[in-house]
């Protein structure tokens, strides 16, 4: 972990009047005058919290200096300000107190936007301007579609994380922990694990600073809290400058997506880990459901399963879903009643049935399961 560097003071005041006059210039047709006091009223400089050592977000490497750095060195240009780094090892989320809240920088870039506001006045969040969440790593030809897919994989996730808790339950993953996310990226690198599982940003840029990407793809997840838009934070008494900030980032979307790009922040369509295939289903053990189900089958069903499901042929017995598919049978009888089975002389039943109706049948469904295969 390095030092903070903080820019000498010379080159950050020489930075903030080449900036106010090379956007002033950009719009010296609109005032005279303000072309002529700016220079030497320059506007106070937008004071970033950040880690000195923490890329892809931020870093004091001036040639490489992190999304989130590069982001506020936009805003401020619009702002006809300079961009001031300030510097804080190992700053995370728990640090504001003695970073923002005590004044010495004036913004926070990723704090994760909830919808709501924190509580308490003393933070405030700009809108969000990205999602970030946990990724894989996998092979190229791995295919990935739910949490189950993981299984008889040794999977890397870091200590303390939320993919390590949604996995510790799972016996049939090999869960290897590792102290960060670029250890398990760098584990994968070395072939000691199959897949990691980490943050996302992270992933995608250790993975590419490794030369993996050519191997491997980068996989977004969602659900089970695994992902959150991030907003900036500032102090709830800068209600101007929130403001500002949120009417600049609206034209820097485009810019965000490029800097997501340079830094190999996944911008890839997430698998939601919570799709209706792992979520709980709709109904499950509602006995009220369960008897407008079992109405809805005799209207619908009933005439090619047989009166309340109690068909004599094992084919179309619906009460064997249970012994045929175990835990697979939601999937299974969702898709089969929404597609049909046309080829078998099933209808698929997703143009006359909403997915309430669907899922009110298979709460009747349950109800009547065959325990034993007898
Ligand atoms: C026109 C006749 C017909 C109607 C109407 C019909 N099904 Fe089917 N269904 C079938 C046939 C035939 C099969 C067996 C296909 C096979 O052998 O794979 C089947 C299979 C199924 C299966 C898969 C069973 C298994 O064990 O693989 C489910 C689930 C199912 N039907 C649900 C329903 C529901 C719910 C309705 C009412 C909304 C319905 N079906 C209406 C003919 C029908």
């Amino acid at each position: 972990m390095n030092p903070p560097l903080p820019l000498p003071l010379a080159r950050s005041a020489w930075i903030r009047q080449e900036m106010a006059s090379r956007v002033l210039t950009a719009v010296a047709a609109c005032s005279v005058v303000v072309l002529a006091l700016a220079p030497t009223v320059p506007a106070a400089p937008l004071r970033v919290c950040a880690d000195p050592d923490n890329l892809p977000f931020t870093s004091s490497n001036p040639n490489e200096r992190g999304l989130y750095l590069e982001l506020a060195e936009l805003i401020a240009a619009r702002m006809g300000t300079a961009m001031e780094p300030v510097y804080f090892p190992d700053v995370g989320l728990r640090a504001l107190r003695p970073t923002l809240l005590a004044g010495r920088c004036d913004v926070f870039f990723g704090l994760p936007f909830t919808g709501e506001e924190p509580p308490g006045r003393s933070i405030r969040l700009t809108r969000p301007f990205l999602e970030v969440g946990y990724a894989l790593v996998a092979p190229k030809a791995f295919m990935f579609r739910k949490l189950e897919d993981l299984n008889g994989r040794t999977v890397g996730v870091q200590h303390a994380s939320t993919p390590q808790t949604l996995l510790s339950s799972r016996d049939a993953i090999r869960m290897v922990t590792f102290r960060t996310a670029d250890a398990a990226v760098d584990a994968l690198a070395r072939r000691e694990i199959e897949v990691a599982f980490v943050w996302g940003p992270i992933g995608g840029y250790r993975a590419a600073r490794l030369g993996l990407l050519g191997e491997y793809k980068i996989v977004s997840t969602a659900g089970f809290g695994l992902r959150a838009p991030a907003a900036i934070g500032l102090r709830g008494a800068d209600q101007a400058l929130r403001e500002r900030l949120d009417r600049e980032m609206l034209e820097l979307r485009g810019a965000v997506l490029k800097l997501g790009e340079k830094y190999h922040f996944p911008l890839d369509e997430p698998v939601d880990l919570e799709a209706p295939s792992t979520k709980p289903i709709p109904f499950d053990g509602d006995p009220t459901a369960a008897a407008e189900g079992r109405t809805l089958f005799n209207v619908h069903c009933s005439h090619c399963h047989s009166p309340n499901a109690a068909s004599p042929d094992p084919q179309r017995d619906l009460r064997r879903l249970r012994l045929r598919y175990g835990e697979r049978r939601n999937e299974v009888f969702y898709t089969t009643v929404t597609q049909g089975r046309p080829t078998k002389g099933m209808p698929p039943a997703g143009g006359v049935l909403d997915p309430d109706a669907i899922w009110k049948i298979k709460a009747f469904l349950e109800s009547v399961q065959t325990k034993a295969d007898y």
